[in-house]
């Protein structure tokens, strides 16, 4: 059967005066294809110069050694893909006409800044990636208009050093966050953690510094660590001892240490309630013997005071019943019984 599948193709290959007309077909039919792909309204502002463009709204600039952002960006776009290029800036004005844009890859670039209204009209966007960049440092209201930012990857910045502790606070749809492989020796965790669906972090390969200022940090590694990518090698970069430790392990270690520094008040504090209990306990026990004194005289007061009626019966008792000493074993031990019962 292949064999003479085969053989009938060999004929037909061999038949030259088939093939003008099907050449000619080849032609027309590409001719066909290339008039039919009708450019999408979205596009008719044209493509960037070295890009591509498709009907999806992805504008794809990749590799093309562009050293400026693309001009002539159709309007819609919903992607675009400028990453392994030498683009040394974004400029504020032409990206933040595209506000359709979900999906934004600038890594691999030459780009060392990015202000705060770089991305001020980019509401949907949900990807960003500013890996492989010489940014150095992240200002506080950077992020913050990126109300839909799911995925944040800021990666081998060798220079970044500097994130502000608010920089992340008004993305509360983020949920991956990459600062690995950058400078960065402390990173102010309070706008981080209360972000609702954040599940993924990396901070690997940075020089952390594991001494009070990431307490915090440190802590809610150990806490939840299944959040943190490469936790392994989220390590300290110093001070020298603690050098190559992962910060996982070292949160308890650093909250007791780091809590040292306020003895002098914890003994204070120490000090001033022992000087509670023991002024308390002073002052209760001479109260209570206060009411004791107190209660004894009145016992005593009281017993004074009955004890002229008790005479008085006593007195009539063994005046009575007999007259002298001779008559003591009866009323003797009567009177002795009584007087007892007086005394208690
Ligand atoms: C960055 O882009 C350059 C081309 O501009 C390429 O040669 C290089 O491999 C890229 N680096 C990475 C890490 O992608
Ligand atoms: C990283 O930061 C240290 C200071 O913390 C600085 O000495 C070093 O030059 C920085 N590295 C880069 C690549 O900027
Ligand atoms: C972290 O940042 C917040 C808000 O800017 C600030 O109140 C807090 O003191 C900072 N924490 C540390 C340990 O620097």
């Amino acid at each position: 059967m292949n064999y003479n599948d085969n053989l009938r193709g060999q004929v037909a290959n061999n038949k030259p005066q088939y093939q003008p007309s099907a050449q000619s077909l080849r032609l027309i039919i590409l001719l066909i294809l290339v008039m039919g792909v009708a450019p999408s309204p979205a596009l008719t502002a044209g493509c960037p110069a070295r890009c591509v463009c498709d009907d999806q709204l992805v504008v794809q600039c990749a590799g093309q050694h562009l050293t400026t952002f693309p001009t002539e960006m159709p309007l819609s776009t919903r992607q675009l893909i400028i990453s392994n290029n030498r683009i040394i800036e974004l400029p504020p004005l032409q990206l933040n006409y595209l506000s359709d844009l979900v999906y934004l890859d600038c890594s691999n670039n030459s780009l060392t800044e990015i202000s705060e209204s770089t991305f001020g009209n980019l509401r949907k966007l949900a990807y960003l990636d500013l890996s492989f960049n010489t940014l150095a440092r992240i200002e506080d209201r950077t992020f913050g208009p990126l109300s839909s930012l799911v995925m944040l990857r800021m990666t081998d910045n060798p220079g970044l050093w500097d994130i502000h502790p608010d920089s992340f606070a008004e993305n509360s749809a983020l949920q991956v966050l990459d600062v690995s492989r950058n400078n960065m020796t402390v990173l102010n965790i309070s706008s981080l953690i209360g972000l609702p669906t954040l599940r993924s972090v990396g901070l690997s390969g940075n020089p952390w510094s594991c001494d009070c200022d990431n307490e915090d940090l440190c802590l809610w590694i150990q806490v939840e660590g299944f959040k943190f990518q490469d936790e392994g090698q989220t390590v300290c970069g110093g001070p020298p001892d603690l050098r190559g430790q992962r910060l996982g392990e070292l949160g308890l270690q650093l909250r007791s240490r780091c809590h040292q520094g306020l003895g002098s008040w914890d003994y204070l504090f120490f000090i001033a309630i022992g000087f509670v209990i023991f002024a308390a306990g002073t002052v209760s026990a001479w109260a209570i013997g206060v009411v004791m004194v107190l209660y004894e005289r009145y016992v005593k007061k009281k017993s004074e005071q009955m004890d002229p009626e008790d005479e008085v019966e006593q007195g009539a008792g063994p005046g009575t019943g007999s007259g002298g000493g001779h008559d003591a074993n009866p009323h003797g031990n009567g009177g002795l019984k009584n007087t007892g019962h007086i005394v208690v």
